[in-house]
């Protein structure tokens, strides 16, 4: 088989800045040894999300000149939702301006104190709004998504006899709905198998509860599906999506992933009371239900992008460019979550750095080493994120959407094996500044 390429050329380019060991160090101690604090600017690679950083097609920015901004009907509204319906078949499609603002409106609707919403690994967003609300937010994650070294195919799966048993422990008056994240996300970026997403539909069916998909990685969970799953390998992905969608009863998409969209977000839902609730909420906080807090430029962008993100040509190469980075640090022998994830790689901060005990961060301090070294950024997902509770000490390497070609890739590679050579020399951090909620994006520290 030939090499895949990048099924794209390159027509607009942003310079990237090359900066000095020396400069990188004075920026990581303006910034309290947090990246979140770092200027862009002061980046080379900016590994930290692959959300709202994604480049646009050309067809893209033509659809922002073509941008209808009428405050109600546009133009651009309708191809959105038309898009929506024919991609996913639900009827009823509201525009948010990201994925977090669906959650809000959906958790302030079915959330509320006492009630319990389950999900194979909420996203830190999803989480906080269902806490928010005075809900509790549980993980039921297959046993096998929390082993790094583990290699099934679905680590992401929902585990169904947790999910029977959540039933009889806490009733099914005190549940709402059941969620699913596509793909995984707070789990390594692990997709979910449709037989899965039917099991626990049936699950749902059974106690007559509806079951939404958090979705904002659907295309490439598809693509894991075609890839992975028996007898899935002959249909197409819009198939396979449209299988997916039509299972759940709703779903809340970050546009900003597989929407390819720098901003957007959706709400799909197919309860019509439910629907006539959430566009008052919207219309309340976000907009009119036809361009839900975005200019009709935006809503054009999202139609034309979740029309190239099932193009199978494309997510060949972005699974396999992930795939790309993970295979070559297992390589070199550094530990990640495997098999890699979708949209990003996990590297095992707890075996990169076992000379550091947990409460001395060690995914931070190798996230400041890989900036330090080569002005990379990432994102630890580990015991700053979730403090005790944290299962695993995670370093997230999030690859933007056709953003970086194979030299950067590897350049990153590079980096890392360097610092994986120096890694006894790596030292711990104490946390100086502790923000009371979401304590990642604000924390700062220093070496102990
Ligand atoms: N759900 C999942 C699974 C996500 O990964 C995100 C965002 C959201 C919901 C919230 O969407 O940011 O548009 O409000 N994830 C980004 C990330 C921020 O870096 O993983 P949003």
């Amino acid at each position: 088989m030939k090499t895949i390429i990048e099924p794209f050329r390159i027509k607009v380019v942003e310079p990237i800045k090359m900066t000095t060991p020396q400069e990188r160090e004075e920026a990581l101690q303006k910034a309290g040894m947090n990246l979140f604090l770092v200027p862009a600017e002061e980046v080379l690679i900016d590994l930290l999300t692959d959300s709202g950083t994604g480049a646009m097609s050309s067809e893209q920015w033509a659809g922002i000149m073509r941008g209808d901004e009428s405050y109600a009907g546009a133009k651009s509204y309708f191809r959105f939702e038309e898009r929506l319906q024919e991609m996913t078949g639900f009827d009823h499609v509201l525009p948010t301006h990201q994925g977090r603002a669906s959650e809000r409106i959906l958790f302030e609707l079915v959330g509320g104190e006492g009630k319990v919403v389950p999900n194979n690994n909420h996203f830190d967003t999803t989480r906080a709004n269902i806490e928010h609300s005075g809900a509790s937010a549980v993980d039921l994650v297959v046993d096998e998504g929390k082993n790094p070294r583990d290699r099934s195919p679905f680590k992401g799966n929902l585990d169904v006899a947790k999910l029977e048993r959540l039933f009889s422990e806490v009733g099914p008056e005190r549940i709402p709905l059941v969620m699913i994240t596509i793909t995984n996300n707070s789990g390594g970026g692990q997709p979910v198998s449709l037989q899965n997403i039917r099991d626990v539909r049936e699950v749902c069916r059974k106690h007559n509860k509806p079951l939404f998909l958090d979705a904002c990685r659907f295309a490439e969970n598809a693509y894991f599906i075609k890839l992975r799953e028996p007898g899935q390998g002959d249909r197409s992905v819009a198939a396979i999506t449209r299988e997916m969608f039509g299972l759940a009863d709703g779903a809340t998409i970050s546009a900003k992933k597989d929407g390819m969209v720098n901003i957007g977000g959706v709400l799909l839902l197919r309860d019509e009371e439910l629907y006539r609730q959430a566009q008052n909420l919207l219309i309340l906080t976000e907009g009119f239900p036809t361009y839900g807090g975005l200019a009709g430029r935006d809503l054009e962008a999202m139609a034309q992008g979740f029309e190239e993100v099932l193009h199978e040509d494309y997510l060949a190469y972005r699974l396999r460019s992930t795939e790309y980075l993970g295979v070559r640090l297992l390589d070199m022998g550094v530990q990640i979550v495997e098999p890699p994830g979708g949209h990003a790689i996990y590297i095992d901060a707890k075996s990169f750095c076992a000379h550091l005990p947990p409460e001395q961060f060690p995914g931070q301090s190798l996230v400041c080493a890989l900036y330090r070294h080569g002005g990379i950024r990432s994102c630890e997902i580990g015991r700053v994120m979730f403090g005790e509770n944290a299962t695993m000490e995670l370093v997230r390497m999030a690859i933007p959407r056709r953003v970086y070609t194979q030299s950067h890739v590897d350049y990153v590679i590079e980096v890392i094996g360097e610092v994986y050579e120096r890694r006894q020399a790596l030292k711990g951090l104490r946390m100086v500044y502790e923000p009371p909620a979401l304590r990642h994006f604000t924390a700062t520290f220093e070496e102990v």
